[in-house]
């Protein structure tokens, strides 16, 4: 399935939006802020497709010179437990890695925790909520895939 970086603020970002939306804020209650999208101007923005249309996508946000976080993983609900996201997940460590970043880090959902073990990461410290959920901080070194 095809994947790319796309450009902040252009029609393929407000798709990326509203799939974020549906997947990740509406079932939470929640949305985004202006502020929340102008901050993405600096991020890796990347999706993957299926023919035309978008149906997964993640954000990679730079902490540091080694290292980065993982944010924003979703794939669309018909096309989930079929691969997509661990094929998606491939993609931006390898667009991480080739970028010089050494280390991924995520806050991952409680329910999304397993799915993060299978693909290498590690839980680092205690549980915490964030949007209203709870979550752990998870981690694992890059290598050249
Ligand atoms: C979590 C998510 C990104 C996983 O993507 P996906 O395409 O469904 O996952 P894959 O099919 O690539 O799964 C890869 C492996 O992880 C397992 N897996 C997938 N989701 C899992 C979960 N939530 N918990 C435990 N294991 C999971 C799969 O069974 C598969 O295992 P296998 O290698 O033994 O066959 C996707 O289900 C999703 O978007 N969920 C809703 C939003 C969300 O929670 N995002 C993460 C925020 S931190």
């Amino acid at each position: 399935m095809p994947m790319k970086h796309i450009e902040h603020n252009s029609a393929e970002y407000q798709a990326m939006v509203s799939l974020r939306m549906k997947i990740l804020r509406e079932p939470l209650g929640l949305s985004f802020t202006p502020e929340d999208l102008e901050k993405e101007k600096e991020d890796f923005l990347l999706c993957a497709y299926d023919d035309d249309k978008m149906v997964a996508c993640c954000v990679l946000s730079k902490l540091s010179d080694h290292s980065c976080q993982l944010r924003q993983m979703a794939v669309s609900p018909s096309m989930q437990k079929n691969g997509l996201g661990r094929s998606l997940l491939d993609f931006a460590e390898k667009v991480a890695y080739d970028s010089g970043f050494r280390s991924m880090v995520m806050h991952a959902r409680k329910t999304a925790v397993g799915f993060y073990q299978k693909q290498g990461y590690e839980i680092h410290g205690e549980e915490f909520e964030e949007v209203t959920i709870p979550h752990f901080e998870m981690q694992k070194q890059l290598i050249k895939l």
